[in-house]
């Protein structure tokens, strides 16, 4: 039988024990890929120096099967970060945030000297943007930063969880934006970290994926 999704997803969170050396403390994601890695991670958790965290979910899971967060601040550099994403380019690029917890992935991928990309194949896009792009802003700032994607052809809607606005792990809210083309995603996250009211752009191009290693139906592909 073909390999389920969530198989997949299995297949490359084991795959990224590959890339955690023993000794260092590993850059963790957030999501259900990254739960699996976790879950794989929990077998070598007297060989790793412990972990830094991207979200409150992840941390839990992580202290659930015994593995050490360390605060961010306490570490200088990370030799590897594994996350997943939404949607992944051929160069590395990303956008990120689906589950809302990119401006700490963005600060931990910041530390790690390579990002290691999980994701099962429908997230590998020719172009980023069918995905609508997470936008975590400040509350007051919402309004204006809806107009200005406006004028680049997006319509932004505020993330919404039990009717009421998504409150992030930083307390700000997520705008999702659809109808975006990103096809310069370099200059695109430059330009939209410039607004004011942006926390974090879900777009992962100054902190692109080194590796990605790719769930497929033929096993897992290491684009690199
Ligand atoms: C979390 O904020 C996101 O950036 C995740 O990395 C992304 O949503 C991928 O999640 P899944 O592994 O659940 O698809």
């Amino acid at each position: 039988a073909p390999m389920t999704q969530d198989e997949l997803k299995t297949l490359v969170g084991q795959a990224a024990l590959q890339y955690v050396r023993p000794g260092e403390v590993v850059g963790v994601g957030t999501g259900s890929t990254v739960n699996k890695f976790i879950d794989a991670l929990a077998g070598m958790k007297d060989q790793i120096a412990g972990a830094v965290s991207s979200s409150e979910a992840s941390t839990q899971r992580l202290q659930a099967l015994g593995i050490t967060v360390l605060d961010a601040n306490s570490v200088p550099s990370l030799g590897v970060y594994i996350d997943g994403a939404d949607e992944i380019d051929g160069q590395g690029y990303m956008v990120k945030g689906g589950g809302a917890a990119l401006t700490r992935e963005k600060i931990v991928a910041a530390l790690a000297r390579q990002f290691v990309c999980i994701a099962d194949a429908s997230k590998l896009v020719a172009a980023l943007g069918a995905f609508p792009l997470p936008v975590e802003v400040i509350p007051m700032a919402a309004g204006q930063i809806t107009r200005r994607f406006a004028d680049l052809g997006g319509h932004a809607q505020l993330r919404l969880k039990d009717g009421q606005p998504l409150v992030t792990d930083n307390g700000q809210h997520i705008l999702d934006v659809h109808g975006l083309q990103i096809t310069d995603p370099l200059a695109f996250e430059s330009e939209v970290n410039q607004w004011p009211g942006v926390v974090t752009v879900g777009v992962f191009a100054h902190q692109k994926a080194q590796v990605c290693l790719l769930g497929t139906a033929d096993g897992v592909r290491t684009l690199t």
